[in-house]
């Protein structure tokens, strides 16, 4: 099967009340952690890419990548999604690269850092609805800024700042109805990377609350976590363990996830905990065999630890089990159902 509209992930996931991990990946070894995963638990995957990620791969090796996983993967449904796109011209470059899904991040200026206003991210956001549905590609929109900031990307609020730039429900259904995105990433006091929170959240600071208000104003609409990543401590450990310094740091419980799940999340990014089990793996080569020098030593068991943490995600978001009963829904005849969908002007 070719790659798969994400909408059509989201929505049989939302009938089954479950969440899809959507796992972020930079080469070869990430793919192919995900599919091992996916194949082990029999899951529907959405495999994302953010800006660094495209140019540090290039977009012509990745897009190979994705199709080998889509060949050696026949009987699993997977999403192909633009994470964080700065600009409605980062998004047409994904469609055109054969991503079937695009995130147009409008809550900060293309500069990937500056909060920008409500009036410019619903202009960017519904300009790249307009060139994204009539093909059939999902368009996931952020409302609300997330805090901290990683590799550049992020207005690196805390904080009192942060918490003042969480998602305003009375917003969000406003702005749902005015660009007609597909999903909404909120902002709920998550941020990016290791460092989200220095003890285990509690509700002051993990706004789960404004998820369920949304959820109650708009039950259809798909929500998306950012910066869910566990940060479990045994990964840290392995790091710390074999020469590493992470400091001590506390990640989104899983439990408070699978709340999302039961109040309108649908897609759930994690990136923070595979680069924490793949450079864990091979620290711990690196210290205990000194003289290795075959990338596929190192190689090997990182993408194996990768895959037990994707794996495991899989499992708690209740995606696993799903990947034969997800509808089969081209691009093509996604976009012609946007077209039934659309308002007549
Ligand atoms: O947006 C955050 C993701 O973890 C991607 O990070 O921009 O370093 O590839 P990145
Ligand atoms: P983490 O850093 O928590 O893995 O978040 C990833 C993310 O939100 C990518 O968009
Ligand atoms: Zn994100």
């Amino acid at each position: 099967m070719p790659l798969v509209p994400m909408r059509v992930l989201l929505d049989y996931a939302a009938e089954n009340d479950f969440g899809v991990g959507a796992f972020n990946v930079n080469n070869m070894e990430q793919i192919q952690a995900i599919m091992t995963a996916a194949r082990e638990t029999e899951s529907p995957v959405i495999i994302q890419a953010s800006r660094g990620a495209r140019s540090y791969s290039d977009d012509a090796y990745l897009r190979h990548l994705m199709l080998a996983a889509v060949e050696l993967n026949p009987d699993i449904p997977i999403a192909m999604h633009q994470d964080h796109g700065n600009s409605p011209a980062t998004c047409f470059s994904a469609i055109d690269q054969g991503f079937t899904s695009v995130m147009m991040d409008g809550s900060l200026m293309d500069d990937g850092k500056t909060p920008a206003s409500y009036e410019y991210n619903v202009d960017v956001t519904r300009q790249v609805v307009e060139a994204a549905h009539p093909k059939g590609v999902t368009v996931e929109a952020e409302l609300g800024c997330l805090g901290g900031i990683e590799d550049g990307h992020g207005a690196g609020l805390t904080g009192a700042e942060a918490l003042a730039h969480l998602t305003d429900p009375a917003q969000a259904e406003e702005f749902v109805a005015a660009t007609g995105c597909d999903a909404l990433a909120v902002a709920i006091g998550t941020s990016h990377g290791a460092y989200k929170f220095t003890k285990k959240p509690t509700g002051e600071v993990l706004r789960m609350d404004v998820i369920k208000e949304i959820h109650r104003r708009l039950p259809n609409t798909h929500m998306v976590m950012h910066g869910s990543s566990s940060v479990p401590r045994e990964l840290v450990d392995i790091i710390n363990q074999y020469g590493g310094l992470i400091s001590e740091t506390y990640g989104v419980p899983v439990e408070e996830i699978q709340l999302g799940i039961q109040h309108g999340v649908r897609k759930i990014n994690v990136d923070t905990d595979s680069r924490l089990a793949i450079t864990g793996a091979i620290r711990k080569v690196f210290a205990e065999k000194p003289g290795a020098f075959d990338p596929r030593d190192y190689l090997k068991p990182a993408r194996a630890a990768m895959a037990e943490v994707v794996k495991a995600r899989m499992i708690a978001f209740g995606q696993a089990g799903h990947a034969g009963k997800v509808p089969k829904v081209s691009l093509e005849e996604m976009g012609r159902r946007y077209h039934d969908m659309a308002p007549a002007r």
